[in-house]
């Protein structure tokens, strides 16, 4: 990789300002000062400093994961598998997952160490829509449908209007339910609030994001350059 590129990575400055720095004398790779930005070092064995101080390369990576029931969805647990567990590839990246889905709940979580982005698209605030496809015990109907957009109380704590489109009504009915928060159970305490249990949950899209059909449970991939983009720009 060029010198001045790996600098641009790391948020070092701008494609002038770490030219500039490189002409200055600023930065060396291995002791030796380098002052052509062309130079090419090998990002994984090079040590480079900038301004006598190492700099550690992080490479972003943004990956969508088909999670299984029966993980969680932390970095680490005691006891069980975590969503991490199953990618150990890139655990060395200090990877976190964007928000939690229950432990039997299956589908799309974005796992990535771009922390900043993380924050942001989880922040109340920013309102990323969530798709989920659920199977409930019970007749799903019209009424639920309008206390689903009129915003069900949970806690006391109105949540934000959220759409319920009926696929099937029956003893057991499936359905879709989009949500822009991300409440503790939500989706499982909005149904129990009219009185319908939730049998099965899986997560279909995050943001612009949607789930791979050809991940099996278990498998991931990386996100193609404009997933990325469109991940970045998700509402
Ligand atoms: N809502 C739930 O109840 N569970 C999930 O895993 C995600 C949303």
């Amino acid at each position: 990789m060029r010198l001045d590129k790996y600098l641009r990575d790391l948020g070092i400055g701008s494609r002038k300002e770490v030219k500039e720095y490189i002409r200055k004398g600023l930065v060396k790779v291995n002791e030796l000062i380098i002052k052509d930005d062309d130079f090419k070092i090998k990002e994984n064995e090079d040590l480079v400093y900038f301004n006598n101080e190492l700099l550690k390369y992080e490479k972003m990576i943004y990956l969508m994961l088909n999670k299984p029931a029966g993980v969680i969805s932390s970095t680490e647990d005691y006891k069980d598998k975590t969503v991490l567990d199953l990618i150990s590839e890139y655990k060395h990246l200090d990877l976190f997952p964007f928000g939690r889905l229950d432990k039997d709940s299956e589908g799309l979580l974005i796992i990535s160490n771009d922390g900043e982005l993380g924050h942001k698209l989880l922040s109340p605030k920013y309102h990323v829509k969530k798709k989920y496809y659920v199977e409930v015990e019970g007749e799903v109907n019209s009424e639920d449908i309008s206390e689903f957009k009129a915003g069900i109380y949970l806690d006391n704590e109105k949540c934000q209007s959220a759409l319920l489109e009926i696929i099937e009504s029956n003893n057991i009915s499936k359905c879709y339910v989009t949500i822009c928060e991300g409440k503790y159970h939500q989706i499982k305490r909005m149904f129990e609030s009219v009185n319908k249990k939730v049998l099965y949950l899986k997560r279909i899209t995050f943001g612009n994001i949607t789930l791979d059909d050809n991940l099996k449970l278990g498998e991931y991939r990386k996100l193609t350059k404009e997933e990325i983009e469109l991940l970045k720009d998700s509402k």
